[in-house]
């Protein structure tokens, strides 16, 4: 069974909105990509020990670089990748098999990242004759991903549609934490293009950030979230760790949805440890498009 989270929603305390309201000064001044530099080096030196041992305990793995790790889901070193990429995607096959058959599914991960997710979907999906398929749009990422990562093909997409797969040609698509990465523009362009490329009564299943992340708004935004409207962080490059989006579920059931006809939501879950804390939706295309009757039968 899936089990919810047991992480509690985090509260807004002072000191967090200070840390809050520095990040927002910084991005203003244009320091934020030094800013973040400087952590990601100093969390690889805090980690260079720790990852050391545990990458020890895992022979047969390879890691990606641990600085590539610091902007994926948790941030935190080689273990807690591996652990919770591990447990996210025993979730993610629990919440697939109650809706689809999971037996030689052709399954793609959009925006996969240095493979924190799809290289377990690769070792547990064998059990099911799965055949599992990544993207990013980060050239780096993928090159990695490619030479170390075996039983996933991996392709890259642009910061843009489309994918570089045919119609139809998946039954599931899912995709972690990267709508929380993108405008509101690129949220309807790609929802249609996740559509496109599933199969019809394929899945779509996606995260964003939604109640659970509240407390990350500054109280300038707040209104905006509880008015069913996209909250969106800029920094130069749209799809960059720092250019983040909130979803209050009001955006995604009035906006998001409502822009893919073709489809129906088929579950939300506001717990599941699936991506971090972040919401998880489950979108079902139809079997056959609006408008078209199987049947013939409508006059
Ligand atoms: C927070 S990371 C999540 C990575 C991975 N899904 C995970 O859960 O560990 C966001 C990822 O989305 C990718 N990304 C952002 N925009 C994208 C786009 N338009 N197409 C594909 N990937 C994108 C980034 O390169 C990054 O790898």
């Amino acid at each position: 069974m899936i089990e919810a989270s047991e992480v509690s929603f985090p509260r807004q305390t002072k000191p967090y909105l200070l840390r809050l309201r520095l990040i927002e000064l910084l991005r203003k001044l244009g320091l934020l990509p030094v800013a973040d530099e400087l952590r990601r080096w100093l969390t690889v030196v805090k980690h260079r020990k720790r990852d050391k041992a545990f990458a020890a305990l895992c022979p047969n793995e390879v890691f990606p670089p641990t600085r590539s790790c610091v902007g994926t889901i948790g941030g935190r070193g080689y273990e807690s990748y591996y652990e919770d990429g591990e447990r996210s995607v025993k979730v993610l096959l629990e919440l697939m098999a109650g809706h689809t058959e999971l037996k030689d599914a052709r399954v793609l991960e959009w925006g996969c990242g240095p493979a924190r997710l799809v290289r377990h979907l690769a070792r547990l999906g064998k059990d099911f004759g799965m055949e599992v398929f990544a993207t990013d749009y980060d050239d780096a990422t993928i090159q990695w991903c490619k030479s170390a990562i075996p039983g996933v093909t991996f392709a890259r997409n642009g910061l843009d549609p489309p994918l570089p797969f045919p119609d139809g040609f998946f039954d599931v698509i899912f995709s972690s934490s990267v709508f929380t990465h993108l405008s509101e523009a690129m949220h309807y362009a790609w929802l249609k293009e996740n559509l496109r490329v599933v199969k019809p009564a394929g899945l779509v299943i996606f995260t964003t950030a939604g109640d659970s992340l509240k407390h990350r708004l500054l109280p300038a935004e707040v209104p905006l979230y509880e008015a069913g409207e996209l909250v969106v962080r800029t920094v130069p490059l749209e799809g960059a760790p720092r250019y983040n989006a909130f979803h209050s579920p009001a955006f995604v059931r009035q906006k998001l949805l409502p822009s893919v006809p073709d489809a129906d939501l088929i579950q939300h879950e506001t717990d599941l440890p699936l991506a971090g804390i972040q919401d998880v939706w489950v979108v079902r295309k139809h079997q056959t498009p609006s408008g078209v009757d199987p049947e013939g039968t409508n006059p």
